[in-house]
């Protein structure tokens, strides 16, 4: 990675701000139902410590648009923080402002202290620069391991990086090497499976990973979009028929490049996306008129981890059907499992399908699971992620 991170220079006793993605999931009793962000970020947070850095760590959770809501506070997740390091992280009331001030004044090395959430202020999202002065202020160094808010040109992920040296963290470095090695000098043959509902998030993913990859298998709700391109009747199923020219010209490039894409033989149809609804497996040529696709079929499955046991590199981003409602989690669940027993790098992008990999216990089988949903979706489209871009080249080296 061209970037300087944190090994790179001298953190002893410096004041250090990190931008981590602490967006968790926390249920109604407050109780956090996924702590992958949180675990994700001690390697960093522990590094800082120990190397004698005063860590004041901000974070986002929800989407609270600028106000404070009681429901988006972080207080659960400094008890898991505390928990994860054997002693109590201080939860500030804010994130900037005279208080906070004062806390981190008097912060010793190796000390760590948590701000509010980031966006109960309007200013975060706007980048407002005198807000992002004011968080820069309580810093000597920030750091950003927030990979899965890198695709955010926010006060907290960018504009901080105008008054402060700025380096990235552990996960950030490790989340942008492991998918840029991928992209740029993957181990052949390269596979790519891409699910979820709609071809218009993944069609950047698409046409970047068509002149890299050997292979593109897609499934999900997009599939239906390319059978009803191809002159297939798709009943009830999700389907952006205006999306339809679009996926014919991906259909032609992949021709033209000579990269076979795989589409679903078979669907698992209902008539309703519901727990336990009645199924059954069709061909992809005869989807009854009031019936819906909710998920690839065993045939298709099969199909996809045979070709997926040829391949030396693949990447997964997104479901192959309604997952969260069995009996439609069992196409999802076939490619974990191709994707987990892949003899080479495997690659699961976030959101969905790493809760797919969570589910099916073979998290520890993939070679690097994402924590970024929109954020790796950004970077698969071979876009600069701002919050990458604002830290420091390694060329540039030159802070004390
Ligand atoms: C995510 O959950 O993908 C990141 O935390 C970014 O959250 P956002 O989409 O609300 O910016």
């Amino acid at each position: 990675m061209k970037k300087l991170t944190v090994r790179d220079v001298d953190v002893r006793g410096k004041r250090v701000l990190v931008r981590v993605d602490f967006n968790v999931p926390v249920d109604t009793a407050g109780m956090i139902t996924d702590d992958t962000r949180i675990e994700a970020a001690m390697p960093t947070i522990r590094y800082l410590a120990g190397s004698g850095a005063k860590v004041v760590l901000v974070s986002h959770r929800g989407r609270p648009k600028g106000k404070v809501n009681e429901k988006d506070r972080l207080n659960p997740v400094a008890v898991r923080l505390g928990e994860f390091l054997g002693r109590q992280v201080p939860k500030l009331a804010d994130c900037i402002g005279p208080e906070v001030e004062a806390v981190v004044n008097r912060m010793q090395p190796g000390d760590i202290v948590l701000l509010e959430n980031v966006r109960f202020h309007p200013e975060e999202e706007k980048n407002d620069p005198v807000f992002a002065q004011k968080l820069a202020g309580l810093a000597d160094l920030f750091v950003n391991d927030a990979f899965g808010a890198a695709h955010r040109s926010h006060a907290s992920t960018v504009g901080v990086a105008a008054y402060i040296p700025a380096v990235a963290g552990l996960l950030l470095a490790q989340e942008i090497t492991v998918m840029g090695q991928a992209l740029t000098r993957p181990a052949k043959p390269f596979f790519a499976v891409l699910g979820g509902a709609k071809v218009a998030d993944k069609i950047g993913v698409i046409e970047n990973l068509i002149s890299k990859t050997d292979s593109l298998l897609i499934g999900g709700g997009m599939a239906n979009t390319f059978l009803f391109a191809q002159g297939k009747e798709v009943g009830k199923s999700l389907c952006e028929k205006d999306k339809a020219d679009q996926a014919r010209i991906v259909l032609k490039k992949a021709r033209e490049a000579g990269v076979e894409l795989l589409l679903p033989v078979d669907v698992v149809v209902a008539t309703e996306p519901k727990v336990g609804a009645t199924a059954k497996v069709v061909p992809v040529d005869a989807i009854p008129e009031d019936q819906m696709a909710l998920d690839i079929g065993p045939e298709s499955s099969r199909l996809f981890a045979e070709a997926l046991a040829k391949a030396r590199t693949v990447i997964w981003n997104g479901p192959m059907g309604a997952f969260e409602l069995p009996p439609f989690d069992q196409g999802t669940l076939a490619i974990a499992q191709a994707v987990a027993a892949v003899n080479g790098v495997s690659i699961v992008g976030g959101g969905d399908s790493m809760v797919a990999v969570k589910k099916a216990g073979l998290t520890a089988k993939i070679t690097h699971v994402s924590t970024g949903g929109g954020a790796s979706l950004k970077f698969l489209e071979g876009c600069e992620l701002p919050g990458v871009a604002v830290l420091q080249d390694k060329v540039l080296k030159g802070l004390k």
